[in-house]
């Protein structure tokens, strides 16, 4: 199949808050909407997109913590295993949360279960940013989003750009229905 044409899914439409359900066919299907999830978070400049940002309900996500070719990595069915490490501070953004930044604390490794694309189980170890970027990712998966992780302070401060996302999507919707 050839690579599907996305578009970003953006706070705070429902499918970001919900839980999203395993893939269960490892078929030609599933390389299409990965191959355009991987397209999407390119052409976004992003380090992860996960199913529930492009409007999918499927426990999916890309990601390439460097930028470089070979650091690319699709994890599907995901599961982390254990959490291990300092809990580490660092400004995390979203891709559905456009010009939004945060401090989220989180711990500093983690182990992940996933199936690549083929179909393949893997086990491994992850440590700092690419850590991060899975945790991050997982948390969609979850329907936990960025603004659940933020502090008290910063959702303050973002109040008027979340309230803002808020009232984009609603002039959205009105106008998609007319
Ligand atoms: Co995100």
């Amino acid at each position: 199949m050839d690579e599907l044409q996305y578009d970003l899914t953006v706070y705070p439409t429902p499918v970001l808050r919900q839980v999203a359900e395993p893939v269960d066919a490892f078929d030609e299907e599933l390389k299409g909407i990965v191959k355009g999830m991987l397209a999407l978070m390119h052409q976004s400049e992003g380090v992860g997109l996960a199913g529930p940002q492009v409007g999918l309900k499927r426990r999916i996500f890309v990601m390439n913590a460097t930028g470089k070719p070979e650091d690319e990595i699709t994890m599907i069915n995901p599961r982390i295993l254990e959490k291990q490490g300092e809990a580490t501070v660092f400004e995390e953004g979203c891709l559905s949360f456009p010009g939004i930044y945060a401090e989220v604390e989180r711990p500093d490794s983690c182990t992940v279960e996933y199936w690549t694309v083929a179909g393949e189980r893997r086990e491994e170890g992850f440590t700092g940013f690419p850590s991060r970027v899975i945790q991050h990712e997982y948390d969609h998966l979850e329907g936990v989003l960025l603004v659940d992780r933020m502090s008290r302070a910063d959702k303050l401060r973002h109040k008027n750009a979340l309230a803002e996302l808020v009232e984009d999507y609603r002039n959205k919707k009105a106008k998609a229905v007319k």
